[in-house]
């Protein structure tokens, strides 16, 4: 059996198998979901708004409890894509407007453009740089004040896998 999701705000219909994994819709349709950490329910990349049909889904474990609590953007009816699986029909899901950086080459390439859209830190969801404004160097040292920003190295040295 097979269960409906619908993305906005694009408005695409699509359905899943009973118990598939939220991500893998969003991947199907060719969304730019990162999973920065590959899937494991610690980063802001694949975070996506239910707008509806949240009883349709997984409930949410500790990993992802823990990790909605540091995303800054997050809202009661925010979850993780690759943490929520389909059980029942009519789920609406929406994702976060903007681009999440996915390395430091990423901004350095940027540097001294407007930001066509937002810009997010990957694994808090902060907004970075907002659309419109000029991307600096400065940037570059916000986020690795907050993070090391070595992604592949914050993930596998974190104990908690
Ligand atoms: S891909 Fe990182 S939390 Fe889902």
């Amino acid at each position: 059996m097979s269960k409906t999701v619908r993305l906005e705000p694009i408005a695409h219909q699509t359905s899943i198998e009973t118990n598939g994994n939220l991500l893998s819709v969003l991947i199907n349709k060719d969304l730019d979901v990162l999973r920065e950490c590959g899937g494991r329910g610690m980063c802001a990349t694949c975070h996506v708004y239910v707008r509806d049909g949240m009883d349709s889904l997984s409930p949410v474990n500790r990993r992802e409890q823990r990790t909605l609590e540091v995303i800054t953007s997050c809202k009661p009816n925010s979850r993780l894509a690759c943490q929520a699986r389909v059980l029942g029909n009519d789920v609406v899901v929406e994702l976060p407007p903007g681009m999440y950086i996915n390395s430091i080459k990423d901004i350095e390439a940027l540097i001294g453009r407007r930001a066509e859209q937002n810009l997010l830190h990957p694994v808090t969801g902060q907004v970075l740089v907002e659309e419109g404004k000029l991307i600096t160097r400065s940037v570059m040292k916000q986020i690795e004040s907050t993070t090391s920003f070595k992604f592949g190295d914050f993930f596998t040295k974190s104990s908690d896998i």
